[in-house]
């Protein structure tokens, strides 16, 4: 099984390698893992009892469905088309792809998806060390830490990374996670002594990646892991 935190610095596979193929479907992923990516990233709605893996909370951007997600039948939502034929995945189908090859960050992204992720990863006997929950929305990770604290949880933050520190404390988070356009080494410095791993959205300029890894961040989110591997291991 690969642990999430398998290396020095990750570089994780954002929306599977969603440079090379569409993003949050089974051949973004299937792809990231041929290119050696140890870990991927999805995101996850909650709706008709099921769980999909798909960015927005509305079709139109990224299907050629219209409309919220909730607004249709899981029969009709599987007739939309994800980009190049594939479908929207469930969270199933993903994790049955990836197995044990790669580290799990499950973005946990509208209310209510917490239980049921944290009850399906029960049910499969996943390994704790191979997940990571995340949410904008920390009374998500509220409810993970609540209901199942095993899943290490991944705090995120937007525009405002203050307190990053105290509300990642709050939440028992094992990472930190910034948006790149708000990081600083001193950023990842004071989260770094206060014992977090620290990982940086979404960073594709490959510079850029060299120079978060060396200030010591855990590891980036990219679109494109095959050359971003070849980048920062070089
Ligand atoms: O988890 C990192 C990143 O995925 C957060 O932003 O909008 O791409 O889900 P977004
Ligand atoms: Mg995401």
């Amino acid at each position: 099984m690969t642990a999430f935190f398998s290396s020095n610095f990750l570089v994780i596979a954002h929306r599977g390698a969603s440079a090379e193929a569409p993003e949050n479907t089974l051949p973004a992923f299937a792809r990231a893992l041929a290119v050696g990516a140890p870990a991927v990233e999805l995101d996850v709605y909650a709706a008709h009892g099921e769980l999909w893996v798909i960015h927005d909370d509305a079709l139109d951007r990224t299907t050629n469905g219209t409309g919220r997600l909730e607004d249709h039948d899981p029969a009709t939502l599987r007739g939309f088309d994800a980009g190049a034929g594939a479908v929207i995945p469930t969270l199933t189908e993903v994790l049955d792809l990836i197995g044990a090859r790669a580290g799990v960050n499950i973005e946990l992204k509208g209310p209510g998806t917490a239980e049921p992720v944290c009850a399906l990863l029960e049910k499969r006997n996943t390994p704790p060390e191979q997940i990571v929950l995340s949410a904008f929305d920390h009374r998500e990770l509220e409810r993970a830490k609540a209901l199942a604290p095993q899943w290490p949880r991944g705090a995120l933050f937007g525009k405002d990374p203050s307190n990053a520190v105290t509300k990642g404390q709050a939440l028992g988070a094992a990472s930190l996670n910034f948006a790149d356009r708000t990081v600083t080494q001193a950023l990842l410095s004071e989260a770094q002594s206060a014992g977090f791993r620290t990982l940086v959205y979404t960073v594709n300029d490959r510079t850029r990646a060299r120079e978060l890894r060396d200030w010591g961040a855990s590891g980036i989110f990219c679109d494109d892991p095959g050359a971003m591997i070849a980048a920062v291991t070089c």
